[in-house]
């Protein structure tokens, strides 16, 4: 009866100011033997509490965690739909990393990079590791249509799992603005000289290749217009004593992945000319063959 009144009054101790002091003393350890629900409730509290703020650190962290991953998939997954949205649809759309990421254009006006310095066999090999003389690949039939082929297109034979024979876009505008570099007053004559396979025929043909190479890039570039702008720095120019404004072309830029798209096109190349067996290409039927060149 009375330890279940003193009960009552340490409860009430807790939590308001009438306290007896001796009164508390006094039954204390007699009621720490008796482990009255109040006292185990303290600790339990305490320690409660401790669990609860460590739950919540581990879940704000695996919140946090798993917040950044879910972001980083959503953005790659939005860098993926605007190249698929972007793009004529082609599968070496579905089979390359589309992430993109921000470069810095070298602009150099004075400094030169391998690929603009004058004809070499080290400034050929540079361009050429860019894939540009990559043998064509072949893609599944329905794919080649899903891309834009219709069947007069030229095919691999049936026995040898048929599709059709394609290369890269983006590759191709590169070999052209490779033939425009071989071009340039200073590197043509050393071109024509080495015997380039560009250059070993008519003059008219060549021409005409050159051309084509050149406006294909002309509609590359406006197809893909580049909204980003240049500023201007100050600068000192040959023979001027006051700084000069020039135009800086070292801009960043949000990039495709190339190398992704280049690997692709290695790894897809058919076999050399001389290892294919003579029946490699699907035979033209009369209504394949076009009255011109297009
Ligand atoms: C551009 O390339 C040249 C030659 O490699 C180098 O000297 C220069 O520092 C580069 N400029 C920038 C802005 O990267």
């Amino acid at each position: 009866m009375s330890s279940g009144m003193s009960e009552d009054k340490i409860s009430f101790a807790g939590t308001s100011e009438d306290s007896d002091s001796d009164h508390d003393s006094e039954l204390l350890p007699k009621i720490r033997k008796r482990r009255s629900p109040e006292q185990t409730l303290l600790p339990s509290i305490f320690i409660k509490s401790l669990f609860f703020l460590l739950g919540l650190i581990l879940g704000i962290t695996i919140a946090t965690i798993v917040s950044q991953q879910i972001q980083q998939g959503i953005e790659m997954d939005l860098d993926r739909q605007c190249a698929m949205r972007t793009s004529q649809y082609s599968p070496v759309l579905n089979e390359v990393d589309h992430a993109y990421s921000i470069t810095s254009f070298n602009g150099s006006f004075m400094k030169e990079v391998v690929y603009r310095l004058q004809g070499s066999p080290r400034v050929d090999a540079a361009w050429e590791a860019l894939g540009i003389e990559y043998r064509a690949s072949i893609i599944p039939e329905n794919e080649g249509i899903a891309s834009g082929l219709t069947k007069h297109h030229v095919q691999r034979a049936k026995k040898y799992g048929g599709g059709f024979f394609v290369n890269v876009e983006g590759l191709h505008h590169l070999h052209c603005l490779n033939l425009v570099r071989k071009s340039l007053y200073f590197n043509y004559n050393y071109y024509k000289a080495i015997g380039d396979d560009a250059f070993d025929i008519e003059e008219n043909i060549f021409k005409s290749h050159l051309t084509h190479c050149l406006d294909i890039v002309r509609q590359v570039l406006m197809c893909n217009v580049d909204n980003g702008v240049l500023g201007q720095v100050w600068t000192h120019q040959p023979n001027t004593k006051q700084p000069q404004a020039f135009p800086d072309f070292n801009t960043r830029h949000k990039c495709k992945n190339y190398e992704a798209v280049r690997v692709w096109a290695e790894a897809h190349q058919v076999p050399p000319d001389e290892e294919l067996p003579a029946d490699y290409i699907a035979p033209w039927d009369t209504d394949d063959v076009i009255p011109y060149i297009p």
